[in-house]
């Protein structure tokens, strides 16, 4: 009897939670390290953006979605967004202790200890860098790094509506680094889910040369550490599937998250 529970509560899917498609980055680092689990990605499209709200509103909605996710039977969570998780993420481990919940940070350690005291620019949304969160993990590097953060407002919202690739976001791009000299850049993180589907854009902005970090692989291996820890993987063999929800939906922006879950950067 327990154990037959047991097998269905770990077909529950893994709900991945982020203000709009962002996420998806992390979702794709997830399917690649688990690919038999189930995934429920839900996408606040029309709360977004987050990070530019006050910490008590992207508290509020972020503690109500995952209320509901629970509420409906999602055996993890995973905060695929780093403004949501600064804001929530201690809170909600509170209410839920016996649920994994995951949260994602800039992954600034790679890149922090990735050469002799780099030179880092972490682009992320004011909240995130306003929050004590970040400022614990920066102070962590300062001693081993110069690192530079880079608020983006205003650069979620071309990814949310589509634009990955366009001469007007080029601009944006080179209009957010031109206060700085490239040539002594070693790496930038990219400390916002949305950022990593214009990695190719931030190439051309930024030079092959300058590595790009994000935080969706190592927030997958953390998954899959606690969901082993806590007993609740699939088995392994079968083949996993993933739901789109939006409270934004439109089939232009379902066809947009099966797009930024295949594309290549
Ligand atoms: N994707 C979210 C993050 O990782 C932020 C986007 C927003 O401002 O809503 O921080």
């Amino acid at each position: 009897m327990s154990f037959f529970n047991l097998n269905i509560k770990n077909n529950a899917p893994i709900a991945v939670f982020d203000s709009g498609v962002g996420g998806i980055s992390v979702l794709r680092a997830l399917l690649l390290e688990m690919p038999n689990e189930n995934y429920w990605y839900y996408g606040d499209s029309a709360n977004a953006p987050y990070g530019t709200k006050s910490l008590e509103e992207v508290r509020k909605l972020t503690i109500a979605h995952v209320d509901r996710f629970i509420l409906q039977g999602a055996k993890a969570v995973v905060v695929a967004c780093n403004t949501a998780t600064s804001a929530a993420v201690r809170l909600l481990r509170q209410k839920y202790p016996e649920v994994p919940i995951i949260g994602i940070e800039p992954a600034l350690k790679p890149a922090a200890l990735s050469g002799n005291h780099p030179n880092v620019i972490v682009m992320a949304t004011p909240m995130t860098i306003r929050e004590q969160k970040f400022n614990n993990l920066m102070n962590r590097y300062m001693g081993v790094a110069h690192i530079i953060p880079l608020p983006c407002p205003g650069l979620m919202e071309y990814i949310e509506h589509g634009d990955i690739h366009s001469m007007e976001l080029e601009q944006f791009l080179e209009r957010l680094f031109e206060p700085f000299d490239k040539l002594k850049l070693n790496a930038v993180v990219l400390g916002c889910t949305h950022y990593p589907f214009v990695s190719r854009e931030l190439k051309k902005v930024l030079g092959d040369r300058v590595r790009l970090y994000e935080g969706g692989p190592g927030t997958a291996r953390e998954t899959k550490r606690r969901l082993a820890e806590a007993g609740l993987l699939r088995k392994e063999g079968v083949k996993g599937e993933v739901w789109f929800e939006n409270s934004a939906y439109s089939k232009e922006k379902r066809r947009l998250c099966e797009k930024l879950l295949k594309l290549a950067y």
